[in-house]
């Protein structure tokens, strides 16, 4: 009993919980201010997803963490990846530009890897599962501290990997672009969650 006492007394307000989580929005780059974050945040960010759950404890998140000149790199690699893989027919100098500025207009950028056990011990779409869980931790530690940002997934993700030099059973999931910003806070969009759950109770 006086373990749950001490527990009770530790927990985290449902409310405030419940403010982050519904505060929680995806920040694009055009709105991303110059301010610096501060390196312990993205520490705090990179702690947070690496609390999240994992089966097996194979803990199948990895980082490729993207700052200063290190935008640039990335900057010019999703162009030059861009152009090479885009059908001229289809090719939008918009579409180059939006990659480009998006890194450079972010603080910081997180390629965000999918490592699979290789031992195979559990199914990947459990992995997929625990990166994504590891994600949204980073996401709502954000939110907390202010900061916006945004899990992008373009059809040029697969082409991060090679360029990376990731070994066999690594895989870009996505980019998770970072910056402080300016905006008004948007309210979400979700259907009622009555809609989607089926009680049973008797
Ligand atoms: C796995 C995943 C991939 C996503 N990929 C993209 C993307 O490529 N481009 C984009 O604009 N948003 C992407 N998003 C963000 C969603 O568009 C965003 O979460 C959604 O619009 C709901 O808005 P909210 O998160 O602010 O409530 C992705 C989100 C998830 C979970």
């Amino acid at each position: 009993m006086a373990g749950n006492v001490a527990l009770r007394e530790k927990r985290v307000k449902p409310d405030q919980f419940m403010d982050l989580v519904r505060r929680r929005r995806a920040v694009f780059p055009p709105v991303f201010t110059d301010m610096p974050i501060e390196e312990a945040w993205i520490a705090h960010l990179l702690e947070a997803a690496n609390w999240a759950p994992t089966h097996r404890r194979t803990e199948p998140w990895r980082f490729h963490v993207f700052r200063g000149a290190g935008r640039q790199k990335l900057a010019d690699f999703m162009v030059e990846a861009y152009t090479r893989i885009t059908a001229p027919e289809k090719f939008s100098e918009a579409t180059r530009d939006k990659f480009r500025l998006n890194a450079l207009r972010s603080d910081t950028v997180i390629a965000l890897i999918l490592k699979r056990d290789p031992q195979e011990r559990i199914p990947e779409w459990e992995e997929i599962a625990s990166l994504a869980a590891a994600v949204q931790n980073l996401w709502l530690c954000a939110t907390a501290y202010g900061l916006g940002g945004y899990w992008s997934t373009p059809g040029l993700i697969r082409e991060v990997g090679p360029w990376l030099g990731l070994p066999e059973g690594e895989r870009c999931m996505g980019l998770f672009y970072l910056g402080h910003y300016d905006m008004p806070e948007m309210p979400g969009q979700r259907g009622p969650v009555a809609e989607k759950v089926t009680w049973h109770m008797d």
